[in-house]
């Protein structure tokens, strides 16, 4: 917890299983009520300007909102670690389902190159 509130870049990433987050990042999620506690009850935590959140979601199938369930539970975790909404990018790869289908993807190949790319400054 305390890496994840001093890293400048927090990155999550999770597959979609039954339309949310896998039951993995749940549980992990989950534990952080420790940080919303902090951050609402006792008031010792506040969001940094700076921090930036990136979220990496799969999911197999393509239809409009297949991430709509999975990215305000993740966003979740970024605010209870202090990134602000303005400063989340997600990327959310669709249609990835079996394990070739994201190096024939060059659309998400390309997403990712990108965010790795704004994230060094190039
Ligand atoms: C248990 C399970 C549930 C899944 N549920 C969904 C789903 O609700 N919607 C969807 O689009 N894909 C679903 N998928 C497909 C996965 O999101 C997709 O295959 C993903 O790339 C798997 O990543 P992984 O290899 O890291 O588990 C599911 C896959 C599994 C194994």
């Amino acid at each position: 917890m305390d890496k994840m509130l001093e890293c400048d870049v927090l990155v999550f990433a999770s597959p979609v299983y039954a339309l949310s987050v896998c039951a993995q990042a749940k549980m992990f999620i989950d534990r952080c009520q420790a940080l919303w506690a902090r951050k609402f009850l006792l008031k010792t935590l506040s969001a940094d300007d700076n921090k930036r959140g990136i979220f990496i979601a799969t999911a197999g199938q393509t239809f409009p909102d297949v991430f709509e369930h999975t990215v305000p539970v993740a966003r979740f975790l970024f605010n209870v670690a202090g990134v602000k909404n303005k400063n989340m990018q997600y990327i959310l790869l669709d249609g990835l389902d079996k394990k070739t289908d994201f190096s024939k993807s060059e659309r998400a190949k390309e997403e990712v190159l990108k965010a790795a790319r704004d994230l060094i400054g190039e």
